[in-house]
Parts: structure tokens; C-alpha cells; sequence
């Protein structure tokens, strides 16, 4: 696939199934995560990959922390399932560093930019996948658990794998709706 078709044509799955990325692909994608614009070098971003039975941990962490939470019997009751809808999940997080010149949404941009890079970056490689956030993006339970600071913001996890259908989605947008000239 080159550069513009991947550009022109990548898209989220949300049903994934194994094969996750393999060790060489992963490789890949950690690489091109690293690869973003990143405003006084401060590298802004940390990944943890989730696979195997990181994903019934994750799901652990995320059934404690509904219930601490006190969040609606609808989240309790899914929490422990949901990293099981793929077979890796990374999960994204902008470490906040104070900085002079680099205020706060620069750097979460920056990790932001490192998700669609990965995801790029799988979708290249014939594998697929989606970014989420939701509650267990925002919960501070979590964050403890995953060992972040209350300040440290999780970006995204976005689930990877082999897409179970293939369904090229319609191009949804226009240009001329979205560009004006000055
Ligand atoms: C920051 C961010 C958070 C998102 N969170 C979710 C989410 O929690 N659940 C979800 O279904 N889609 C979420 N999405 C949207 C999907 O990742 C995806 O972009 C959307 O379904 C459109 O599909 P497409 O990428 O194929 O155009 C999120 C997107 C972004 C940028």
C-alpha cells in the first residue's frame, strides 16, 4: 500500500480478531508511534501493550475501579469483557510534563498523533483497528492502577487486530465542507 492510498483509504474496525500484529508488525507500529511532530522534543507519549492475559488484568482494573466508582450496573457489568474485543490493546498516555513553552494540549496532540500513527501503521500492514476512550479513559481508579499520575492523561487504547469483516466504508466527507480560503 503506498503513502496516499493509506492516507485516503485507512479506516477503524471494530470487530477484531486474532491474529494480533505479529512481533515484526509490532515492531512497526511501536516505530511509526515515535515517529509524530513533537513540540520541544519533550516526548510527550508512553504506550503499555496489553495482549494475552494483560487483557484479563486490564479488564480487572477496570471492573475495581467501576465499582470504587460507583459507576451504573451497565459499566460494572461490562468492564471485564471489553479488552477482550481484540487481541492486543495499546494503551496511550500523555505523561503532562509544566513547560514554558509547551502547554498541556500540545503535548496530549502529540500522543494523540503517535495513535493514529500506530493505527496507520497497522492498517498498512493488513491489520486493523479502533481508538477508544470512554469512562476508563477519564477514571482516576484506573490511571492508580495502571500507575499514572492523576495528571497523566490517557489518550486512547486502541484495540488492534485482524478485522473479521472486510467492508470498505464510503467516503463520508466532502473537502469543499471543511476548506475555505482566506
Ligand atoms: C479521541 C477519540 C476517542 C474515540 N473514542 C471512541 C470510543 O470510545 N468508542 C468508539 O466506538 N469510537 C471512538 N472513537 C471513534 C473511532 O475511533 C473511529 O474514528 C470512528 O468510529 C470513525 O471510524 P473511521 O475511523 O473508520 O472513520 C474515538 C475517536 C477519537 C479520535
Amino acid at each position: 500500500m503506498d503513502a496516499i492510498e493509506l492516507l485516503l483509504t485507512r479506516q477503524s474496525d471494530s470487530n477484531l480478531s486474532f491474529p494480533g500484529p505479529s512481533p515484526t508488525q509490532l515492531e512497526i507500529i511501536k516505530k511509526a508511534a515515535l515517529k509524530v511532530p513533537d513540540h520541544g522534543g519533550l516526548t510527550p507519549f508512553r504506550f503499555i501493550t496489553v495482549e494475552e492475559e494483560g487483557r484479563d488484568k486490564l479488564g480487572e482494573i477496570y471492573y475495581q475501579a467501576a465499582l470504587k466508582e460507583q459507576q451504573e450496573q451497565r459499566i460494572i457489568d461490562r468492564a471485564k469483557a471489553l479488552p477482550q474485543r481484540a487481541p492486543m490493546l495499546i494503551i496511550a498516555v500523555s505523561p503532562y510534563q509544566e513547560h514554558p513553552k509547551v502547554p498541556r494540549i500540545e503535548q496530549i496532540q502529540s500522543a494523540g498523533c503517535s495513535v493514529l500513527a500506530m493505527q496507520q501503521a497497522a492498517f498498512a500492514q493488513g491489520l486493523s483497528g479502533v481508538w477508544r476512550t470512554g469512562y476508563f479513559a477519564q477514571s482516576p481508579e484506573v490511571k492508580k492502577q495502571l500507575g499514572l499520575d492523576e495528571k497523566d492523561e490517557i489518550v486512547g487504547y486502541l484495540y488492534l487486530g485482524t478485522p473479521t469483516v472486510q467492508c470498505t466504508k464510503p467516503v463520508r466527507h466532502k473537502p469543499e465542507d471543511f476548506f475555505s480560503s482566506l
